[in-house]
């Protein structure tokens, strides 16, 4: 294999119609291709890319972690994938992966919609904001694999009813919404990368043997008109790599299974701009979304001073906006307890400095909450706060108010604050 290698960026190639796609790019021996692979279990994946008899010599394939009902895990992946990368370019992003459940339970990690369009469609949309820059870069083709489902959407209005958190909606019409949203925003990226990236959506056709029906327990099988074997669906997929005779309507995206681009009066539903650009949100919004700052609920000991204004209060742990801190005066001497509320945000890291604000303020180093940090951090300053007897020394320079007790060094004592009234 003399020809330089592609890169492929694939979701949802763990099992089935995506494993068969990329094991058939892998087993040509004619272009070598770099798969990077995100997948919810990197070790069976691992395991079942290593069980393959492909040239080791020209293609590579690398698995990292991947859960898209958790956008954390969807900008890891998308970072550890750029790293792989480095200088190469990004020649096919396939976005693949999908599952059929229906939304009878509350949406994942703090989502107001379902898990079925975290995972078909916002997740793997974000995807594509974090990789935009290399992708355009690249001059990349976008595949989405789509499927003729898109078309049991005759009443888009019904979409926000149906995909939201806890709708009860079953899990086939959770399943053709989610894929016609997905198709929505292939026209929006369409549009959006015009002259800079091709955008494909491909429908591999009825292909019974794949794990899709794990979500809403549908029985495929081989004997339905138009079923075909996992081996010619991921045939149908890949063409959408290569098929160059695009339609000279940009709107025609659609590669069906047989080959055809569909025309746009059976797509017609999916044209409409602006339903696209509400389904496409922007990469702010995601975040947003999954409520994007860690919140930490601490206890503290005040300084004997009861100044609200006192001059040694500062703004970490956001006590200059805190209302307890307006109500109790004084300012932070150390802090007793850290613990988080909430799930961790995108912006989540493990602290070990030394000198970290938590462990300046009293907290043992070694105390595993105290290693808990984020850049875009809150605080609960918990209403049960302690007061210590006596004035820190700053506090005795610069405090225009006497101590409340005058105490003395020895007794640095902490008591409940209703106590010390
Ligand atoms: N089969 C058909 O008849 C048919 C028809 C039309 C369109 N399609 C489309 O073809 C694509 C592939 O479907 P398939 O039939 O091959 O289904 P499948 O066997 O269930 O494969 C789905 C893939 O998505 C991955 N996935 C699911 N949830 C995930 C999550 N939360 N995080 C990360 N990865 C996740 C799965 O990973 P695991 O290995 O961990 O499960 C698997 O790799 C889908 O987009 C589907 O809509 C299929």
């Amino acid at each position: 294999m003399a020809a330089i290698a592609k890169t492929v960026i694939a979701t949802g190639a763990s099992s089935g119609l995506g494993f068969e796609a990329i094991k058939q790019l892998l087993l040509q021996q004619t272009q070598p291709y770099k798969v990077i692979l995100g997948a919810r279990n990197t070790k069976s994946t691992i395991a079942a890319f290593d069980a393959l008899a492909y040239g080791r010599s020209g293609h590579a394939v690398t698995v990292l972690p991947l859960e898209l009902s958790d956008v954390r895990t969807v900008k890891s992946f998308s970072q550890q994938a750029l790293e792989k990368i480095g200088g190469d370019k990004i020649d096919y992003l396939l976005l693949n992966a999908a599952i059929t459940n229906g939304a009878e339970k509350p949406g994942p990690k703090g989502w107001r919609w379902c898990e079925s369009v975290v995972v078909n469609h916002f997740s793997q949309h974000y995807l594509t904001h974090l990789l935009r820059e290399k992708l355009v870069e690249s001059k990349s083709r976008i595949v989405f694999v789509s499927s003729g489902a898109i078309r049991r959407i005759t009443d888009p209005s019904v979409l926000d009813d149906m995909l939201k958190s806890a709708s009860g909606a079953d899990g086939m019409n959770v399943y053709c919404a989610t894929k016609f949203v997905q198709l929505l925003n292939a026209h929006w990226w369409r549009r959006q990368l015009a002259g800079q990236c091709d955008v494909v959506a491909v429908s591999p056709g009825l292909i019974p043997n794949t794990g899709l029906s794990r979500g809403n327990g549908l029985q495929l099988s081989m004997d339905m008109p138009d079923a075909k074997p996992i081996e010619t669906g991921a045939q149908s997929i890949l063409a959408a790599f290569t098929r160059s005779d695009f339609p000279s309507d940009p709107d025609q995206i659609f590669l069906t299974s047989w080959g055809d681009w569909w025309g746009k009066d059976i797509i017609e539903q999916s044209l409409d701009k602006n339903l696209q650009d509400k389904w496409s949100w922007s990469k702010e919004e995601i975040e947003k979304e999954v409520d994007t700052m860690c919140k930490f609920r601490i206890t503290v000991t005040l300084c004997a001073c009861q100044d609200p204004a006192c001059k040694r209060k500062t703004d970490a742990f956001g006590q200059l906006d805190s209302e307890v801190m307006q109500k109790h005066g004084g300012h932070i001497l150390w802090i007793s307890t850290y613990l988080r509320e909430g799930p961790l945000c995108l912006d989540y890291f493990t602290n070990e400095d030394p000198n970290r604000l938590v462990v300046r303020h009293g907290m043992d180093r070694n105390n595993g909450n105290s290693k808990q940090d984020c850049k875009n951090r809150t605080f609960i300053i918990d209403p049960n706060i302690k007061r210590c007897f006596i004035m820190c020394d700053p506090c005795k320079d610069l405090c225009d108010l006497l101590p409340p007790s005058l105490g003395s060094p020895k007794s640095q004592e902490f008591r409940p604050v209703n106590e010390s009234k």
